[in-house]
C-alpha cells in the first residue's frame, strides 16, 4: 500500500479540481475569522495542501503579519507556491507535522485544516505544535465536516486514509492536555468541526 505522503503527492495536481466547491470556499471564508487571529500575527498553516486558507489567513494578519505554509507532500507545496508565491508575507516549507523545524515560540497560531485525522503520530505532532507556539498561542484544528462525517467520508475511500479519523471528544481533550494545551473548546456538528485551544504559559 502507498504511504500517505505518496497518496497526497499523487492527488496534488487534481486537488483543487476535486475539492474546491463554492460551498467549501464560502465555508473557509466564514471559518477563518472565527480563529481569533489579529493583525501582525505570525501563523503556521500545517498540512496546507494547495493553500485553501492562505488568502483568508493573510487577510486576518494583514501586511504586518505573516503566514508559513507547510506540508509533507512536496507536490502539494509546489502547487501551493504556483498559486501564492507572488504574495507578500508568505513562505513555504516541506515539513512533517511530527517533526516541525522552527524555533520554539515562533508562532502566534498554528492551524490544521483538513489535516488532523491523517497525522500518524498525533501525540508527537501536538507536542511539536505546542513547542513552536508562543505562550498563550492558539491551536486550531478544523474541518468542513463533523467527526462523524469525516469517518464516513474516509471509509468510502479504499486507500491508505480509509481509517483516518478524529479522536472522539474525550480522547481529543486528553491528547491536547497532555501536549500542553488548555482552554479547549470543541464544536462538532454537521458541516463543521472546530477545536480551539491555547498553549499553557
Ligand atoms: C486532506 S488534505 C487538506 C489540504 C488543505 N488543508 C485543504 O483543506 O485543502 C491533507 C493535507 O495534509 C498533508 N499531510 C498529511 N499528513 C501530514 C503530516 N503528518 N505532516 C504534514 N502534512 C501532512 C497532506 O499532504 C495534504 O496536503
Amino acid at each position: 500500500m502507498t504511504n500517505r505522503r505518496t497518496f497526497f503527492n499523487e492527488l496534488a495536481n487534481t486537488w483543487d479540481k476535486q475539492t474546491r466547491t463554492e460551498k467549501l470556499l464560502k465555508f473557509t471564508e466564514q471559518l477563518v475569522p472565527k480563529f481569533g487571529l489579529s493583525k501582525g500575527q505570525r501563523v503556521l498553516d500545517v498540512g496546507t495542501g494547495t493553500g485553501i486558507l492562505i488568502p483568508f489567513l493573510l487577510q486576518q494578519v494583514g501586511p504586518s503579519g505573516g503566514v508559513v505554509a507547510v506540508d509533507f507532500a512536496e507536490k502539494m507545496i509546489e502547487a501551493c507556491k504556483a498559486k501564492y508565491a507572488h504574495l507578500s508575507n508568505i513562505s513555504f516549507a516541506i515539513q512533517q507535522a511530527e517533526k516541525l523545524d522552527f524555533p520554539a515560540e515562533s508562532f502566534d497560531a498554528v492551524i490544521c485544516f483538513g489535516l488532523f485525522p491523517h497525522i500518524e503520530n498525533k501525540e508527537a505532532a501536538l507536542r511539536q505544535m505546542n513547542h513552536v507556539l508562543k505562550p498563550e498561542g492558539t491551536l486550531i484544528i478544523a474541518h468542513a465536516l463533523s467527526s462523524e462525517e469525516i469517518r464516513a467520508h474516509h471509509h468510502n475511500a479504499a486507500s491508505v486514509v480509509a481509517h483516518d479519523e478524529l479522536p472522539e471528544k474525550t480522547a481529543m481533550v486528553q491528547l491536547l492536555k497532555q501536549a500542553g494545551f488548555k482552554e479547549i473548546h470543541i464544536t462538532d456538528k454537521p458541516g463543521c468541526y472546530l477545536c480551539k485551544s491555547k498553549k499553557l504559559q
